[in-house]
């Protein structure tokens, strides 16, 4: 089973499927007198927002589009450049390059999270913004990249996509930056299969964020529109069967995480003793997902050791969130051969090259770092080994000391 979400599909998303179905109306738009009409989509937009406590959110139909929806309806495009970290799904570069901005990669630190110590060395006059990334389940450092992103005049957007249900100090993740958004695909802490969110405090964004979402129209299409359309948008708009699915499962969002933190506690105290071995840092231990528990071997060569008898990976060569792996980054295959937006007149930074060991500091945590599932198993994370999100305190000891036989080989 890839996420938690995933693994509690049931009778209550089956029965909200039916309903949409029963009554035969799958639209995201519909009149309010039509009995067919559920509004799936709207009610789980109010909800997410609710939830987030921020005034506006806008479904999409997928996490990637929910961050091209943010980047450009924040005016994000030709010319500028977004600070990223290097470890992250492509999609957080990709989104930036069909806003026709820049990806400017940046090191993590023992969060695993954007390190903003070096996001100061990365700022130009052509910075427009910082994408703080919440990595397998824990939120980036926030107070300092708002505080950067404040000093400079920059925009802060979070991409939220592995943390929808985390908080920071207090406030959910997606609330803290000019936008947020999340997914909700397959490994997801909930799911349809697909699905996004966009959600942002401030009204213009919300309705450039709804036109770029849907041709240019207004929020819910209200009022009259031809000769009032701002701008040409594209159609991310999410169906009343994803929104159905989606509200089931938003519905079991504080069973799942307090399952995942409670199996996340008990998996970290029982290998916690183990000599030479170290945690993620944690930036709120009371505010994180815990789909994933990261560990720091000393070097590289145990960490690959251990994960070898473990028949799993180091985060290094997992795959596809490591920069070092994204070789259509790497090499900037554009979809047109032109190269823009590398090649864009608007961009005044010159020549942009990425290459393998150009983050240092992120190659070498995540050369030492093994992700443990607690509820979510992913290639592309290196998480085949750990516990699924209904395991309970029995599973969880078994692996724990499955665990502890293999690296105490190793550890001392
Ligand atoms: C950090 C991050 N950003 C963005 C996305 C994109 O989400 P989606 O797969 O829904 O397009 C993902 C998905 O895995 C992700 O992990």
């Amino acid at each position: 089973m890839p996420g938690p979400g995933m693994e509690l599909i049931g009778e209550e998303e089956k029965l909200a499927v039916l309903e949409v179905l029963d009554a035969g109306y799958l639209f995201r738009y519909g009149s309010p007198d039509d009995p067919a009409f559920k509004a799936k989509v709207y009610q789980l937009e109010q909800e997410v927002a609710a939830l987030m406590g921020v005034h506006y959110a806008v479904a999409v139909n997928s996490g990637t589009t929910a961050l091209l929806v943010a980047l450009g309806g924040l005016g994000i495009g030709p010319g500028d450049e977004v600070i990223v970290p290097g470890y992250t799904f492509i999609a957080s570069m990709s989104s930036i390059i069909y806003a026709r901005a820049i990806p400017i990669l940046a090191e993590v630190d023992t969060t695993l999270n954007l390190d903003p110590a070096d996001v100061r060395t990365r700022i130009t006059p052509r910075t427009k913004a910082i994408m703080a990334v919440h990595m397998l389940g824990n939120p980036a450092r926030l107070d300092e990249l708002k505080a950067i992103a404040d000093a400079h005049g920059l925009l802060l957007v979070e991409d939220c996509a592995q943390a929808f249900g985390a908080s920071y100090k207090g406030r959910p993740v997606g609330s803290i930056g000019h936008a947020g958004t999340y997914s909700f695909n397959i490994f997801k802490t909930i799911t349809a299969g697909d699905g996004g969110m966009v959600v942002t405090d401030e009204e213009p964004a919300y309705r450039r964020f709804f036109g770029f979402h849907d041709q240019g129209h207004s929020p819910l299409r209200t009022g009259v529109e031809v000769g009032r359309r701002p701008f040409v948008g594209l159609d991310f708009r999410m169906t009343e069967l994803t929104a159905a699915v989606l509200l089931a499962q938003l519905h079991k969002l504080d069973t799942i995480v307090s399952h995942l933190r409670a199996n996340k506690r008990r998996f970290k105290a029982a290998i916690a003793g183990l000599p030479g071995l170290e945690f993620r840092e944690i930036t709120d231990p009371d505010g994180e997902c815990a789909t994933l528990l990261t560990v720091f071997l000393p070097t590289a060569q145990i960490a690959r050791q251990i994960a070898n008898e473990l028949h799993t990976r180091v985060v290094a060569d997992s795959g596809w969130h490591v920069y070092s792996n994204m070789e259509q980054l790497l090499e900037k295959r554009t979809l047109t051969p032109e190269g823009c937006p590398f090649t864009c007149p608007h961009y005044e930074g010159g020549e942009i090259s990425y290459s393998r060991g150009m983050l240092p500091q992120t190659d070498d945590l995540l050369a030492r770092a093994i992700n443990i599932s607690i509820g979510v198993s992913d290639p592309g994370l290196g998480s085949a080994f750990g516990v699924r999100m209904q395991d309970g305190p029995d599973e969880v000891d078994a692996r724990a000391e499955e665990f502890i036989a293999v690296a105490s080989k190793y550890l001392s």
